[in-house]
């Protein structure tokens, strides 16, 4: 892809938080975010219904694990992974290389203004990647235009904070209170949460057939409590700014405790609960 980037001013703060400090974590850390995110990649691929030749775009495919389960699918087609992170994007390249998936190609764009070719695409994939747009209602509606008619979306998204256990557990230990409601139609990790917003803005988008699947998986988030605890403060750290040396310190250590009592054989194991929202370009 030869086209100049323009992103939204809508998505500029997530422009920089993914192609600053956000990105470069996910990037140094590809292999524990894929492993945390692990229980959901067969549902996730199967869902997506890839054929040999299908033509695939991954939205906010970060270090590329899924653009390169789409390439492996479709060895008579392409995959297209795009992401606002220039690091991220660095990891997926050289993973894809590394693979010798000739048929995986990556850009950095914003995928709710990016001029993908009309119906140029058999499949629309993203795995917790299409919940930061600033509009999401032109994102969609900019992704069910590069689809083909009855071409398919198939996202992975956070069901709400409330139900996701690693969540809640972080938010608690750091900041010291649980998480407030996550504020509506703002982005964010947890902005598709809803299945009647989730219906309103894809139908809107001109998807129709939407359907909303409750999938719940643990996630591992490292092997033992010290690594998890170094993980988990690397990603949320910010949490302690601002407070005192003494009083960071204790809620590090309350962390660190919480990670010790989910330690078992399988590592340290929070649970999560997803979507997995499925839809098709209306004919
Ligand atoms: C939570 S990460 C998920 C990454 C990857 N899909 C995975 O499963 O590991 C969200 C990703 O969405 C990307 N993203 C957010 N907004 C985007 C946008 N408007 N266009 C393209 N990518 C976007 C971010 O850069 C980030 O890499």
């Amino acid at each position: 892809m030869t086209t100049t980037l323009t992103i939204d001013p809508t998505n500029t703060a997530q422009a920089e938080a993914w192609d600053g400090r956000e990105g470069g974590y996910w990037a140094t850390h590809a292999d524990r975010f894929d492993a945390a995110l692990a229980g959901y990649q067969p549902a996730f691929q199967a869902a997506a219904g890839i054929e040999a030749d299908h033509r695939v775009l991954d939205v906010g495919c970060g270090t590329g694990l899924t653009t390169r389960a789409a390439a492996r699918a479709a060895p008579a087609g392409t995959a297209l992974g795009i992401d606002l992170s220039s690091r991220m994007i660095d990891v997926a390249r050289a993973r894809a290389a590394a693979d010798g998936l000739a048929n995986a190609s990556f850009a950095r764009a914003d995928a709710q203004v990016h001029p993908f070719a009309t119906g140029g695409f058999d499949a629309v994939v993203s795995r917790t990647g299409a919940m930061f747009f600033g509009r999401p209602d032109a994102a969609f509606a900019n992704l069910a235009r590069a689809l083909r008619p009855g071409g398919r979306l198939t996202l992975l998204t956070w069901q709400a904070a409330a139900v996701n256990e690693w969540f809640v557990t972080f938010v608690r230990d750091l900041a010291g209170q649980p998480p407030p409601p996550s504020p509506a139609g703002q982005p964010g990790p947890f902005s598709l949460s809803d299945p009647d917003h989730v219906h309103t803005l894809l139908e809107g988008a001109g998807f129709v057939d939407v359907a909303l699947d409750g999938v719940a998986e643990p996630e591992v988030y490292g092997r033992d409590a010290d690594e998890a605890h170094a993980f988990v403060l690397g990603l949320l750290g910010w949490l302690l700014e601002g407070l005192t040396p003494d009083e960071a310190d204790r809620r590090s250590e309350t962390l660190r405790a919480t990670l010790r009592a989910h330690a078992g054989p399988d590592g340290v194991v929070l649970g999560s609960a997803a979507w997995l929202v499925t839809a098709r370009r209306a004919p």
